[in-house]
């Protein structure tokens, strides 16, 4: 059953409970959103309190806050996350829609290079199907060309838009973002697979089958499914 609880005491608990999973000496890949925040700021904590651990930002936001918090950075390119804390916008099982903050593309290099995957969300994430619309990074000039790839496989791409309506949305590595509604995904491998063959797509998300455990925060606890 689908939860109304998606209070910040819901996703404070959640991600206290997957900071709480990581131990001495470990790489953490960061995660972006609200609810990672919340892990982040925990580790924080943990690292005042003598916890040897570093982070793997997934975007700049989560770099800056885990700078703020006091954990030391390192580049995925020099060291593999032991574990990884994540958010998601919608979970069924362990497959995820991820991209609210257009952060995807590094999110799933970081989550898929990690031994385990925590997701952190509160309840009104979870469903028995996916039918979020999917976040699917372009190349600019390939926006065109992927919109019409998504409308001929049965989908309805909007350009996200910046807030202050000065124009699209830009990623950390200057592409658009197209939110594309596919309604109920029945087959999100099969849709995975024939999203990351369209020309101009960089990446889109889609994470399938990719997180080992997930901790959904609620107004008195966190379970722990998958
Ligand atoms: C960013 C993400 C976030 O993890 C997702 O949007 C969930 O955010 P929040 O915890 O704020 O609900 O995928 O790209």
């Amino acid at each position: 059953m689908k939860s109304t609880d998606g209070s910040d005491e819901a996703k404070r608990r959640a991600g206290e409970s997957a900071a709480g999973l990581v131990e001495d000496g470990a790489v953490v890949g960061l995660g972006t959103g609200s609810t990672t925040a919340h892990a982040i700021r925990a580790l924080g904590e943990a690292v005042a309190e003598g916890l040897d651990v570093r982070g793997v930002p997934t975007s700049y936001q989560s770099g800056a806050l885990a700078r703020e918090v006091g954990i030391p950075i390192v580049a995925l390119a020099d060291a593999t996350p032991d574990i990884a804390i994540d958010g998601a916008d919608q979970f069924a099982g362990g497959s995820l829609v991820k991209g609210g903050g257009a952060a995807h593309a590094r999110e799933k290099v970081v989550d898929a290079s990690a031994d385990r995957l925590v997701v952190v969300a509160d309840g009104t994430k979870r469903v028995d199907a996916l039918d979020h619309p999917v976040p699917v990074e372009v190349l600019p000039d390939a926006v065109p060309a992927v919109e019409a790839r998504v409308r001929d496989l049965g989908g309805d791409p909007t350009l996200r838009d910046a807030e202050r309506k000065d124009g699209p949305v830009v990623t950390e590595y200057g592409n658009l973002v197209l939110d594309c509604a596919f309604g109920r995904i029945d087959a999100p491998a099969d849709l995975a697979a024939t999203l990351s063959a369209v020309p101009g797509v960089v990446e889109h998300g889609l994470f399938v089958e990719l997180a080992d455990e997930v901790h959904v925060g609620t107004g008195t606890g966190v379970s722990i499914e998958r």
